[in-house]
């Protein structure tokens, strides 16, 4: 029996200053640059001689090229059947065209019908071996439903951000796999500036597309596929629509790897086809510029709306001038007209991105650059999915005008910050479980009336855990009696499984409650309420004080406080492995968007405190391993508080970093670090740079 194949991978080297690190799929950044273009490197000497005659006894699909893949021997993949697409040779296109010998890989036959299944596949199982549970993905519209699909495999909850001018049929091909779909009325430029800065104030995992080395080693396998089926001969060129351009970084490094050990004779050359109306690429090597300009997309052509593709053009423009091939722009009629003919003429058809290779085709043999003897592959793509509208539930789409001057993309102006703190709220998400519908529409119709949640509801338990799971709200209203699985059984279920036992979860209920069955509920639930026996304003808010509000709207005082908030403390602490941390801050936005920036660093625990009195509580409670606070609290200066934590025996010891929303002025800065590990202001704070100072704290 032969021993399972072994990854060659042995380093990771930045593509920016040639810096070489140690071998690890998840390399964020340059250790010497901070470069984020990264690029795996392998063993190739150790590559079996025999390697084609082992490939060819392995399964069908991307997997069987584990040597030069950077996968490690455990990591089982989340797979779809991605991989492993037909080459198919044309029989009257290529004829019409005079070519002698043109092949079309057909990737349409792909799970979710395009190349980027093989980035999804490899992206999510990377992420799913890391722990990762929840991704943010901006995209042109294929990657998204690629990683959809994909992430509802591996149960990773993704948030996918795209333009609004991708078609509403692939926004619900999304939402069907249970991505939370995020609309942005901007460019795809824009769209990626604020799915960066969601993740980043969110603390979640941000897909770095072909920057990182799981996307693009995974587009090397199309390179591989096609030598092989070829018998293991590289064609004369590779004809790709082009976006982002992880497609061609990819399938390039792929034909360059196997020319490196000897397997085909010479490098392909590569044609970059884009849209007229979205061409950084081909306007700049027409030029013979080594950078791209950033342009202004205009193309009915989504999916190739890239308007700067920075660096990738600049390994794609090194790649040309040494291997020779060529970039064209055609317009969006051209591309029609050839996917026209393509269906036509050989029964193949292809979305509109794909028709632009296709147009691209006709036009660099018009141009007299490829020769009509040369062979040429043509990566094509396909179907889009549509999914019937009444299959979803209601608000399947999030949508945020962001309001950033074009000019400037990279910028973080005021007005982006106020777009995302307006996401923050809608993404804000409550599940009503609750059978009565009467009862749960109204708390759906008075929460949505006072702010911009979004709210799920359930009619029994059974789908009440499945939404619970599936959404992973920030509070769950329960009712108690409920037929088949009553509201006790439903808490247990949700307390009881780790993907949801710290979700909060608030009682409103007509059932009057036995002393034992108060108890039991007190202890794992933020609040109850009794039907008919409170005010529907008073309800609201104490939700609302719970979820935090939007910025214009300071945190009122509550009428009542929450009793049981505090309570919950213990509950929240469960994990004992994890270091605690007690997050104090006045303004609950605020607690709550550094809570989940630590959390996702799955390290910690955190439990927030928006007053004093609730943070003492806490401390004597949960005795925290840090304490993060803000000085302005409703019922306490925290400067004072900070001197009461260093009074009392128990707290004394306890490390306090000061996050202040205001910079302090001097005096007060100097009496806080007397007193305190570090004073940050809110105005400055790299959250970086505050997550590796806990991290060294807490180590
Ligand atoms: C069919 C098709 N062609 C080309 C592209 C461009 O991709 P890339 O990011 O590799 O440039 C995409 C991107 O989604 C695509 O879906
Ligand atoms: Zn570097």
């Amino acid at each position: 029996m032969t021993n399972p194949p072994r990854t060659l991978f042995n380093a990771v080297v930045c593509l920016q200053c040639g810096h070489a690190m140690p071998a690890d799929l998840h390399a964020g950044a340059c250790a010497r640059c901070g470069g984020a273009w990264l690029d795996a490197r392998y063993d190739y000497a150790s590559l079996p001689a025999d390697w084609p005659a082992r490939v060819a006894a392995r399964p069908a699909g991307m997997w069987r090229y584990a040597e030069l893949l950077p996968f490690g021997d455990g990591l089982p993949p989340v797979t779809l059947g991605e991989g492993g697409t037909p080459l198919t040779r044309s029989e009257r296109l290529g004829h019409d065209l005079g070519y002698r010998e043109l092949w079309i890989k057909d990737e349409r036959q792909q799970p979710t019908g395009s190349f980027k299944d093989r980035q999804a596949a490899a992206t999510v199982s990377a992420l799913r071996e890391l722990g990762v549970d929840e991704l943010v993905l901006a995209s042109t519209g294929n990657a998204a439903a690629a990683y959809a699909a994909f992430c509802a495999r591996a149960g990773i909850k993704l948030w996918v951000f795209l333009t609004s001018s991708v078609p509403a049929e692939k926004m619900r091909e999304l939402a069907l796999y249970g991505a939370e779909v995020v609309k942005i009325t901007g460019t795809y430029d824009q769209a990626k500036q604020v799915a960066a800065d969601f993740a980043a104030e969110r603390g979640v995992w941000l897909d770095r597309g072909a920057k990182a080395v799981p996307g693009k080693e995974s587009m090397k396998t199309i390179a591989f596929e096609i030598a092989e089926q070829l018998g293991w001969r590289a064609p004369d060129w590779y004809v790709q629509a082009v976006s982002g351009g992880i497609g061609p970084l990819g399938v390039l490094k792929g034909f360059e790897e196997l020319h490196r050990v000897g397997l085909i004779d010479r490098v392909p050359k590569l044609a970059v086809v884009q849209s007229a109306g979205c061409a950084p690429m081909v306007r700049a090597w027409e030029r013979g510029d080594a950078v791209a300009t950033p342009v202004q997309p205009d193309t009915l052509i989504t999916v190739l709306a890239t308007g700067d593709p920075g660096f990738a053009y600049e390994i794609l423009k090194r790649a040309n001038d040494r291997d020779g091939g060529a970039m064209v722009a055609v317009g969006d009629g051209a591309a029609f007209r050839a996917m026209r003919r393509l269906a036509r003429t050989e029964g193949f058809s292809v979305e509109p991105a794909v028709s632009v290779a296709f147009a691209g085709l006709e036009q660099l043999i018009a141009d007299g650059h490829i020769d009509p003897d040369a062979s040429v592959v043509v990566n094509c793509s396909g179907h889009t999915f549509s999914a019937e509208k009444h299959a979803l539930e209601d608000r399947y789409v999030l949508h945020l005008d962001v309001p950033v001057p074009s000019s400037e993309p990279a910028h973080t102006s005021e007005g982006f910050v106020a777009a995302l703190r307006q996401l923050d709220e809608q993404v804000t998400t409550v599940v009503v479980i609750d059978d009565n519908p009467n009862d749960s529409r109204l708390i759906c119709r008075l929460l949505r009336h006072h702010r911009n949640y979004r709210v799920f509801e359930a009619h029994n338990g059974p789908d009440g855990i499945d939404l619970v799971r599936q959404r992973r709200p920030d509070l769950v209203v329960l009712d108690l009696n409920l037929p088949e699985m009553d509201g006790f059984k439903i808490l247990d279920r949700l307390k009881s499984d780790p993907r949801t036992r710290r979700i909060p979860v608030m009682i409103v209920s007509a059932k009057s409650l036995e002393p034992e069955e108060r108890a039991l509920l007190e202890d794992r639930t933020t609040s109850i309420w009794q039907k008919g026996n409170f005010s529907a304003a008073e309800m609201v808010k104490h939700v609302v004080g719970m979820l935090g509000g939007a910025l214009d709207q300071p945190d009122k005082p509550l009428t009542t406080t929450p009793r049981r908030i505090a309570d919950g403390v213990l509950e929240a602490f469960g994990d004992l492995d994890r270091r605690r941390i007690l997050v104090v801050d006045g303004n609950a936005l605020d607690a709550r968007l550094l809570r989940r920036l630590l959390e996702a660093r799955h390290r910690f625990d955190v439990v927030e405190a928006h007053s004093g009195a609730q943070a003492l509580a806490d401390l004597d409670r949960a005795a925290p391993d840090l304490v993060i606070m803000d000085l302005a609290l409703p019922d306490i200066d925290g400067e004072d508080l900070l001197a009461d934590l260093r009074n009392r025996d128990e707290t004394r010891r306890v490390p306090v970093i000061v996050v202040a929303t205001h910079d302090p002025a001097p005096p007060l800065r100097a009496r806080l670090a007397a007193q305190a590990d570090s004073v940050w202001s809110k105005e400055t704070l790299d959250r970086s740079s505050l997550l590796a100072h806990v991290e060294t704290i807490l180590e």
